[in-house]
């Protein structure tokens, strides 16, 4: 199992990291092999509308730090995202890194709503990770990005939250996130694997 691990926050020991981390460190102990990308060390654009994905290329027609991560997407069985949420979004990181996921789509994508050049089955665990407490905040961002992902042909989406995040240096993950962490991984996993700890 390959696993492509995207880290959407700036701070390289924050909660996200933390969060993907320790779901990445079970899929390892399963046998997965992982890649991580720091979206925030990569040099890259958002998606410049150039239509080349669209006529001349089945992908990105820019070439940057990106091009290996988006590679990796299409070649991954699993993909772990995150994101902190900021300004009520995600972060501007994740969100160029979204807007160049356009080149998953082929060009008839308009009219068949199920087209994409993601091959099936595929897995993503989504973690998004905010300051407030209150879960009833932002919760619409997460189910708006579950169904994007599900768009561009993911088959199954597992979201990861975690609401009250510490803002200040991160030294574990509570136990409630760690529970859905470990819940996630059995998931992606199948019947066969076992996780312990996880229901
Ligand atoms: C620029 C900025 C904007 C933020 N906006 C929000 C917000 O709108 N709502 C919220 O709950 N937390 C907000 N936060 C707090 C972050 O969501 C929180 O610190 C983050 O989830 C931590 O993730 P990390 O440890 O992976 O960096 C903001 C933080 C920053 C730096």
């Amino acid at each position: 199992m390959n696993v492509t691990c995207i880290v959407g926050s700036p701070r390289e020991k924050g909660n996200c990291a933390l969060i993907a981390g320790a779901l990445v460190n079970l899929l390892a102990e399963q046998g997965a092999s992982a890649r991580t990308y720091e979206l925030n060390k990569l040099v890259y654009r958002g998606c410049q509308d150039c239509q080349t994905c669209k006529t001349t290329s089945e992908s990105c027609g820019t070439e940057d730090d990106l091009s290996p991560l988006l590679a990796d997407i299409g070649g991954s069985d699993v993909v772990v995202a995150s994101t902190p949420i900021y300004f009520g979004e995600v972060t501007a990181q994740f969100k160029s890194l979204i807007d160049r996921l356009y080149s998953y789509l082929p060009p008839d994508f308009i009219t068949n709503r199920e087209a994409t050049r993601l091959p099936t089955g595929k897995k993503l665990a989504l973690i998004v990770t905010q300051g407030n407490p209150d879960e009833g905040e932002f919760g619409d961002i997460v189910e708006r990005y579950q169904s994007l992902f599900r768009r561009l042909g993911f088959e199954e989406v597992y979201p990861i939250r975690a609401c009250g995040v510490e803002i200040g240096a991160v030294s574990q993950i509570d136990e409630a996130t760690m529970a859905l962490v470990r819940e996630t991984a059995a998931k992606i996993l199948g019947a066969a694997a076992r996780i312990p700890g996880a229901a």
